[in-house]
């Protein structure tokens, strides 16, 4: 690796040129081993963002981040690795079906995951609810539970990706986050470098999502499948709707608890429609036959769920911690629910201290929100809309005002749902699908 002059590089993506692959390299190892000051970093991300990467710079920069360090070998293990990302949504706690179902399907899922911040949860938060459940595993204990259950769940460890560790901290802080190649960079990068044969990308797009629009979500899909082609992991893109929060539960314990209801054969609508599309994709890109929905009601994804959370700790029968305070919402007029805002209620949520404001902050792992009623369904004055779980009363007014707003009682003559096409069973939840395995 030739020696620059952190400066001259940062010029020259200022202006729009095109740096060299060896530069970008150089220069996403000297960030991330701290030989140029956070300054340097930050500036050279501020004109990435506006300047975005070239098809060979966003390779160079995504192949930088993966050789920061470790590199999984998962191919020892008898079943294919199937793994599934998520963009970030209120309500998302997919993951937690998808992985034993998929697992039960006969694939392995190697879910190396992060924590949340903001006004999305993250996986391992939700896990964390669990009594006992431990995040942190080593390399071999995640091999041996891929072996014996099928599916893992934890931390990425501090070898993997450590480039995208420093860099996404100073995104975070910059306001460097919403650019694309850098997004997708920061994923496939983390991706790649856990060892996944196949991957499925779960790009939310809606109010509640990081993507609002339908052509950004979609170029982004498109530029992490293109990554996924470059290094040999098969990889689809299934767009999905973030408008509403998914299910009714957003917040940890809350959401556990709608995750296991889910795989005990019931859960709402739309979190069983957009799981079963994932797990379609992923068995398929396995090269397995098993049709997930036959799985699931079967109850085997249960099971593995069981072993998944023993395995790591995880004592179900303690119960989920609960709120000590709810506050119930009530609809303001007779009519129908047209409108439930993803972003208000994750705001809402985070508020209540389901989330963290930085990465060291402790959360609540019974706060949360739990939508009583959804978009499409038929309300009188009164009746209870949304629930607001929390222990500490004092947060109560923040939430309520982040609410303001964040929903809509509509009166129609007929009783239907005139213009409002936010009916949960109705709703084209799988927008778009984007892929590149040779069909
Ligand atoms: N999630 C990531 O892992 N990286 C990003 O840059 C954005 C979301």
């Amino acid at each position: 690796m030739g020696d620059y002059l952190a400066v001259e590089l940062i010029c020259a993506k200022r202006d729009g040129e095109e740096l060299a692959p060896g530069a970008l390299a150089w220069f996403v190892d000297a960030a991330t081993n701290g030989r140029i000051p956070d300054e340097q970093t930050s500036a050279m991300l501020m004109a990435i963002f506006f300047q975005g990467l070239s098809a060979a710079e966003l390779s160079a920069w995504t192949a930088a981040i993966i050789d920061s360090g470790e590199r999984l070998d998962l191919s020892c293990l008898p079943r294919p690795t199937v793994d599934k990302h998520s963009t970030g949504g209120v309500g998302d706690k997919v993951s937690l079906v998808l992985a034993p179902l998929v697992a039960a399907c006969g694939a392995a899922v190697p879910q190396l995951s992060g924590r949340g911040l903001g006004h999305t949860g993250g996986t391992l938060d939700k896990l964390e609810a669990i009594e006992g459940w431990r995040a942190s595993l080593a390399n071999e204990e995640i091999l041996r539970q891929l072996d014996d259950v099928g599916a893992v769940i934890c931390a990425a460890g501090p070898g993997l990706a450590p480039a995208d560790r420093k860099l996404y901290a100073l995104r975070d802080i910059t306001g460097s986050v919403e650019s694309i190649p850098l997004i997708a960079a920061s994923i496939m990068g983390k991706k790649i470098a856990e060892g996944t044969g196949s991957l499925v990308l779960d790009v939310k797009v809606g109010c509640g999502a990081f993507m609002k629009e339908r052509g950004r979500a979609r170029t982004l899909a498109e530029t992490m499948v293109g990554l996924g082609a470059d290094y040999g992991v098969r990889t689809t893109a299934l767009l999905t709707g973030m408008d509403t929060p998914l299910g009714r539960a957003a917040g940890n314990a809350l959401e556990v608890a709608e995750a296991e209801e889910t795989l005990a054969g019931g859960g709402p609508d739309d979190l069983v429609a957009v799981t079963l599309a994932l797990a379609r994709e992923m068995v398929r890109l396995a090269g397995l036959e098993a049709d997930p929905a036959e799985v699931l009601a079967g109850g085997r994804a249960m099971d593995v769920w069981r072993d998944m959370i023993a395995a790591q700790g995880g004592n179900l029968a303690a119960g989920m911690p609960v709120a000590r305070v709810v506050e119930v919402v009530g609809s303001p007029a007779d009519g129908v629910l047209s409108r439930v805002d993803a972003m208000a209620v994750g705001m809402a949520a985070w508020r209540l201290g389901a989330g963290r404001g930085s990465q060291e902050d402790p959360v609540d792992h019974a706060a949360g929100v739990v939508c009583l009623a959804k978009p499409g369904e038929t309300v009188r004055a009164g009746q209870p809309l949304l629930e607001l779980h929390t222990s500490e009363e004092n947060l109560l007014a923040g939430a309520l005002a982040a609410l303001e707003g964040g929903f809509d009682v509509i009166d129609t003559p007929d009783g239907s749902c005139g213009s409002c096409d936010d009916r949960p069973s109705e709703r084209a939840l799988v927008i778009e699908r984007i892929g590149n395995e040779q069909e």
